[in-house]
C-alpha cells in the first residue's frame, strides 16, 4: 500500500497502478473518508475491492464542511489505525494530505449544489453541503476517470454528489452502499464515540423509531405525518435526546410528503445527544 500526502504523489501512484493497460475508468475506486474508519467505511472498501483493479482511499478531515459551531477540532483522529484498516483491506493507495495541499493559499472556487443542498442537513448546516460538495469535486480531480464509493448513511450526501457528478459531467460512476450498523442496530458513525454509555444506550431510540415506522409502512401505513409522528415518539421517548428534524421526503427532491409516503420515501432524522449531533436514515421499501 502506497501512502502519499499530495496530489503530485497520488498521480504518479495512480498512473502506475494504473499501468495495466485497462481504462482508468473500469479501475480505479475511489473511497473518500474523513478517517477514524469503521466498519461502514471498510464496507464501501470491500465493495471498491470487488468491483475494481485499483482501490484509492482519501483520509481527510475536510475543515469547510464544518460550521464555526461544529466539531471540526475535536473530530476523532487516528491516522495509524486508520492506514492498519486501508491495508487489511488490500487498499493500493491512500491520500492523507495537509489543509494546505487541498486548500492552497488563495483557493476562492467552490461547488454549489442548489435546492437539494439547502433542506435538512443543509438547512441545519449552512454551507456544509458547497464545503462537500467542492472537497469531493476536487478528490474526483485528482483521482481522474474512476467509480466513487459513498455511503447511504449519509443519504443526502450520497444524492448531493451524484447530482453534482451529473451535473458537472463528471467521469465518475457513483456508487451508494447500503449503512452498516452495529449489532444493537446503531448506524456506524466515528461520532459515536463522542457518547456516554448513557447517551450510547438512549441513541438507540433512533433507529428503533426507524424500524417501527418501516415496519408500520410495510403493513400498510402511508400517512406522512402518522409515519413521522412513530419515529418522533420513539426519539421522545429517551430523555436526552433532542431531535433536529424528523423528515418523511422525497428521494429525487428530498421535498418535505404531504399526503402518502409511496416506496423509495426517504425517512431520515438528525438527533443531538449534549453536544453530539448523530443522523440516520431508511428508504421505505428497500
Ligand atoms: P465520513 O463521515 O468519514 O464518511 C465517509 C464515507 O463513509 C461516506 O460515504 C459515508 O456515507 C460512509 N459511511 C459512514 N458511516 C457509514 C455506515 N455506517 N455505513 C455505510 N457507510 C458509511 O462523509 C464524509 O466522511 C465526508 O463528507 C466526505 C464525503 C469524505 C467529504 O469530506
Amino acid at each position: 500500500m502506497i501512502v502519499t500526502r499530495t496530489v503530485a504523489e497520488f498521480r504518479a501512484a495512480r498512473d502506475e497502478l494504473l499501468a495495466g493497460g485497462q481504462t482508468a475508468r473500469e479501475g480505479l475506486g475511489l473511497v473518500p473518508t474523513m478517517g477514524y474508519l469503521h466498519e461502514g467505511h471498510r464496507s464501501l472498501m470491500r465493495r471498491a475491492r470487488a468491483e475494481c483493479s485499483a482501490v484509492a482511499v482519501t483520509i481527510f478531515v475536510n475543515p469547510t464542511q464544518f460550521g464555526p459551531n461544529d466539531d471540526f477540532t475535536r473530530y476523532p483522529r487516528d491516522e495509524a489505525r486508520d492506514l492498519e484498516a486501508c491495508a487489511a483491506e488490500g487498499v493500493d493507495l491512500v491520500l492523507a494530505p495537509s489543509i494546505e495541499e487541498i486548500y492552497p493559499e488563495g483557493a476562492c472556487t467552490t461547488v454549489s449544489v442548489g435546492p437539494l443542498s439547502r433542506v435538512l442537513e443543509g438547512a441545519a448546516r449552512p454551507g456544509h453541503f458547497d464545503g462537500v460538495a467542492t472537497v469531493v469535486t476536487k478528490l474526483f480531480a485528482i483521482a481522474g476517470p474512476c467509480r466513487g464509493y459513498f455511503g447511504q448513511k449519509d443519504a443526502q450526501q450520497l444524492m448531493v454528489i451524484r447530482r453534482l457528478a451529473r451535473d458537472l459531467v463528471l467521469p465518475v460512476d457513483v456508487v451508494g452502499c447500503p449503512i452498516i450498523r452495529e449489532p444493537d442496530g446503531l448506524a456506524m458513525s466515528s461520532r459515536n464515540v463522542y457518547l456516554s454509555p448513557e447517551e450510547r444506550s438512549q441513541a438507540l431510540g433512533i433507529s428503533r423509531g426507524l424500524r417501527q415506522a418501516e415496519a408500520a409502512w410495510v403493513d400498510g401505513v402511508r400517512d406522512a405525518d402518522s409515519l413521522r409522528a412513530l419515529v418522533r415518539s420513539e426519539i421522545e421517548a429517551q430523555p436526552l435526546a433532542r431531535p433536529e428534524y424528523v423528515s418523511l421526503a422525497d428521494t429525487e427532491t428530498l421535498e418535505e410528503l404531504a399526503g402518502l409516503a409511496g416506496p423509495g420515501a426517504l425517512l431520515s432524522v438528525a438527533v443531538r445527544f449534549a453536544g453530539t449531533r448523530l443522523i440516520d436514515n431508511v428508504v421505505l421499501g428497500g
